[in-house]
């Protein structure tokens, strides 16, 4: 699978609104991952897969004088983050690759990722330069809606086209230390909103039928805390 398929697949996305709908769908759990992550005055933050940059602009307004930085692979991506950014935070937007981050050693404070890491083609390559651009004592905060053990997800490379890294919560923690990481914890964080009511609930996409989506629901996105010593 190459970059230029992941990079097109997803400008499909920006261009098609997908990529604005994700918010819906991400908002709550990225807020409630994002409220737990200590940023502190003139941080500096990377929003890894940035996508359209809602979390990105979330990121900024967490503290005075955080700088945020969202990195994606997909130009269409970047071009639509830039222009829905807020002047008000300090937010700014680049085409960059999860495999090759273009940071300095011990750069960042924070690192946020929403939905992406699992499409990195090198997972390893990723967590190493993840770990690489933080400086000690700073943290990543990556969230997956898409792991092993999560009901329906084992379909979703199909559906999305793309090969993509479907890993249990002992295979993620396994990973983070393979790259260096010292402390690595797993909570699994549940939408605040429910899952609907079942009269409501329309069968399609990836969930058959309402014990699949309710089952989706109640496992909760695998949200994974990071520490480099
Ligand atoms: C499901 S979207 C999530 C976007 C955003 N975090 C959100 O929650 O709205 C996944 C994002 O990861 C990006 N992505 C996938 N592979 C990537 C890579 N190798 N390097 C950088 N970005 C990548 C995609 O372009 C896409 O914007």
């Amino acid at each position: 699978m190459s970059h230029e398929k992941t990079a097109s697949t997803f400008d499909g996305w920006a261009r098609s609104g997908r990529a604005e709908r994700l918010e819906a769908g991400h908002g709550d759990v990225a807020r409630q991952v994002i409220e737990r992550m200590d940023i502190r005055p003139g941080h500096r933050v990377l929003d890894l897969g940035c996508g359209v940059g809602w979390a990105t602009r979330l990121l900024a307004a967490r503290s005075a004088g955080v700088q945020a930085i969202g990195i994606d692979i997909s130009p269409a991506m970047i071009d639509k983050a830039a222009e829905l950014s807020d002047p008000q935070t300090r937010t700014r937007y680049e085409v960059g690759d999860l495999e090759s981050l273009p940071f300095g050693d011990g750069e960042l404070d924070r690192v946020f990722s929403m939905e992406a890491l699992y499409y990195a083609h090198d997972l390893a390559q990723a967590l190493s330069e993840i770990h690489r651009v933080l400086e000690p004592g700073g943290h990543a905060d990556v969230v997956v809606d898409y792991y092993v053990g999560r009901s329906t997800t084992e379909v979703w490379a199909d559906a999305v086209g793309l090969a993509m890294h479907h890993l249990d919560e002992a295979a993620w923690k396994a990973a983070f230390h393979a790259a260096g990481f010292g402390e690595v914890e797993c909570t699994h964080v549940v939408d605040r909103r429910g899952p609907g009511a079942e009269r409501d609930f329309k069968a399609g996409g990836t969930f058959p039928v309402w014990n699949a989506y309710r089952a989706y629901h109640e496992a909760g996105a695998l949200w994974i805390h990071a520490q480099k010593a």
